[in-house]
């Protein structure tokens, strides 16, 4: 007689074994959630740790104290890598190009900055001899899906453990099990009210009382951007300038990447600009009420946007919106390494040759909006088309023959229905 066998089937490819596990990558943020992590998978596994915390432009965060924390919890070491001019280029560049905004509101930011932190996480995994990556996503968001799917897809034979994910432990439980193994928690035992993601490109607010539709925003949400009622009376203006779709210069001054992000971050700061409340569909099914506050790309976005309508042919402007949604949407859903993506990439890029120009943006108490524009590739030219005037490419003489032909099927439909109307 043949026993019964009682395998129980791993739901993912990815998932670990308790016994396959030796020695894992940590994604260590320096949070309660990590931190606990830290020492947990010491304990519940048996294993080795070692962490990799990644500087996106989180503003004021001491990547020292991350450092040590990680190393007295235990790890074997813990890498610091600086990734934000990485990020910049590779990450968020493609999105303004892309005029990325999932939902016509969420620049993306974090959507970003996991396919990074998940290509990092495998590199060192690699480099420092792990066998399984950990990360401090929950089950109920999106970071869980872009993360594992970047890891599954660069490589194959990682194994991914999602602690929060399986954990019983709330948060009352995570901090009684800090106590008890000495792992120090900031602010005690009041829970903070927030969900706090953040980077270079914008800072997203989720969880507590956000989560009361039904009520405005609390003033004590907002930790970057000064509330519009008490940003400063007088505007500013700020010129952005493009080549090729890439930001370049800020008021004539010109600036990497990274520097360029920030201080228009810091203009719109002071200025009340870029504050979304935004209600979403995450991809795996909830919906989420997000607050964000992304001063920098409420600036860069509407800049480069208008930059575009100046540049492109009616043809263009009409089609590439489409493409755009399209690119928010697969970034949005983690799928960073999906062909289709590379194909847009090509598209956004061969459109991006013309975009060169510069955008004035004013900034007033929460606005951003464009008050000046020019761009060698503009196709709003008064001397060539001839406006008003005869002898530019433009002819008011033709306007009568082209409104013939182009009314022609609306006009005909219109009078088959009119007699089909009268026929009963
Ligand atoms: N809703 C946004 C997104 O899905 C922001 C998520 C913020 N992440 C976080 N762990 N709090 O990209």
């Amino acid at each position: 007689m043949s026993e019964r066998r009682h395998t129980l089937a791993k739901t993912a490819s990815y998932e670990a074994d308790p016994d396959e596990v030796g020695r894992v990558l940590l994604l260590y943020s320096g949070g309660l959630d990590t931190s606990v992590m830290l020492k947990w998978i010491q304990d519940e596994y048996d294993a080795e740790v070692v962490a990799l915390t990644v500087n996106l432009g989180q503003p004021d965060e001491d990547y020292e104290v991350v450092k040590g924390k990680a190393v007295a919890l235990g790890a074997l070491e813990c890498h610091v890598i600086d990734a934000r001019e990485e990020f910049a280029r590779d990450y968020v560049l493609p999105a303004i190009k892309a005029n990325a905004l999932y939902g016509g509101g969420y620049p993306l930011f974090t959507a970003l900055g996991r396919p990074l932190i998940a290509k990092l996480a495998v590199e060192y995994a690699k480099q420092s001899g792990c066998d399984t990556i950990a990360h401090g996503c929950t089950g109920k968001g999106n970071d869980q899906v872009r993360i594992e799917a970047t890891v599954a897809t660069l490589a194959p034979e990682m194994k991914i453990i999602a602690p929060v994910r399986g954990w019983q432990m709330g948060r009352e439980e995570e901090i009684e099990y800090a106590r008890k193994h000495g792992i120090p928690v900031k602010g005690g035992t009041e829970a903070p009210p927030y969900s706090i993601d953040d980077n270079l490109w914008g800072r997203s607010s989720e969880g507590g009382p956000i989560e009361d539709l039904d009520e405005p925003p609390r003033d004590d949400v907002f930790e970057l951007v000064t509330h519009p009622t008490k940003a400063p009376d007088m505007p500013e203006d700020v010129a952005v300038e493009f080549e090729r779709g890439v930001p370049v210069a800020l008021d004539g001054e010109r600036l990497e990447l990274v520097e360029l992000l920030t201080r228009a971050g810091d203009l719109g700061r002071r200025h009340g600009v870029g504050i979304v409340d935004h209600i979403e569909d995450r991809i795996v099914g909830l919906k989420v009420r997000d607050i964000y506050e992304v001063p920098a790309a409420a600036i860069i976005l509407p800049a480069h946007k208008e930059l575009e309508k100046l540049t492109g042919t009616i043809h263009q402007n009409n089609f590439k919106p489409q493409l755009d949604t399209q690119w928010g949407f697969l970034v949005y859903a983690g799928l960073w390494h999906e062909p289709l993506l590379e194909n847009l990439n090509a598209y956004m890029d061969s459109v991006s040759e013309q975009v060169t120009g510069t955008i004035t943006m004013r900034l007033y108490k929460g606005s951003a909006v464009p008050v000046k524009r020019s761009s060698p590739n503009a196709l709003y030219d008064k001397d060539l088309a001839g406006f008003g005037e005869s002898g530019g490419l433009f002819s008011q003489q033709a306007s009568p023959g082209f409104i013939e032909l182009w009314s022609l099927q609306s006009r005909m439909a219109y009078r088959v229905r009119n007699r089909e109307r009268k026929d009963t």
